[in-house]
């Protein structure tokens, strides 16, 4: 059934859905290959969740792409992921940015290899005004380090006086995050079957539906998606209420 009849037949289209790719190393190893071959397959995966987005209508997808924690890997990974995602990026923006996508990033970006920087930065000015999907890679992102940058910039505003210490609540607290303009995600799909959360978001998931499924990243597909919606769906979110 194509993926747009399916829809009809979903009834609420989370806003945000939030994703940890994980398995790509898993996946090659079952077929006898390098790591880096499951990456290459985990980025095709990425164009197909990104295209499944956005005919269901999705507003933001962000995606957990490396982490801070992910630089411990051998150089050679690291290289090979940094890699892929500059070729991600130079192979697809177009594409993106005639669809309707617009590209953001979050992590401390500063750190990533220049040439990256560049692609990245490429990516987010030409597809700024786009408005069907927001894309929101996280690249030498942790959920640890966005809360410790926050907290940073905080205490230097109110060491220089600018704001009050009793003014700081949740609303203030989270408009000093990386995702700053962004909802919270309604759905986190991991895949790989881990349970955990590996420092992704960890403030904007505090009720957020999770959704784990053993399926290795590189064989994610539209109807992998379309589950998870369908299982979202099923799900009653009580946010603490009755
Ligand atoms: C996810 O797959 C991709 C990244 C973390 C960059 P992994 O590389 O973690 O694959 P596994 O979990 O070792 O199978
Ligand atoms: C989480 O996967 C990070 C990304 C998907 C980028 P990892 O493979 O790094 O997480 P752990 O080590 O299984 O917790
Ligand atoms: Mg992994």
């Amino acid at each position: 059934m194509p993926v747009v009849d399916q829809l009809n037949m979903v009834s609420k289209t989370p806003r945000h859905v939030a994703v940890i790719m994980d398995g790509n190393g898993r996946w090659a190893r079952q077929r006898g290959w390098p790591r880096s071959r499951g990456h290459l397959e985990g980025a095709k995966a990425v164009r197909e969740c990104v295209e499944a987005c956005l005919e269901l209508g999705i507003e933001y997808l962000t995606l957990y792409a490396f982490s801070t924690e992910n630089w411990q890997r051998p150089k050679e990974e690291v290289d090979t992921l940094m890699g892929l995602l500059q070729r991600f990026l130079r192979d697809y923006t177009r594409d993106m940015a005639k669809r309707g996508v617009r590209v953001q990033a979050i992590g401390r970006l500063n750190e990533l290899p220049p040439e990256c920087q560049d692609q990245l930065e490429h990516a987010i000015t030409t597809t700024a005004n786009n408005k069907q999907l927001t894309a929101i890679l996280a690249i030498n992102y942790s959920g640890r380090t966005e809360i410790i940058d926050a907290v940073q910039r905080l205490a230097k505003d109110v060491a220089a006086g600018k704001l009050p210490p009793d003014s700081i609540d949740a609303e203030l607290f989270s408009s000093f995050l990386y995702t700053r303009d962004l909802p919270d995600p309604d759905l986190l799909i991991r895949t790989s079957g881990e349970m955990r959360i590996s420092n992704f978001l960890l403030w904007q998931v505090s009720y957020t539906e999770m959704y784990v499924i053993p399926k290795l990243w590189p064989d994610f597909s539209r109807q992998d998606l379309v589950d998870a919606i369908d299982e979202y769906n099923r799900r009653q979110r009580r946010y603490g209420g009755v």
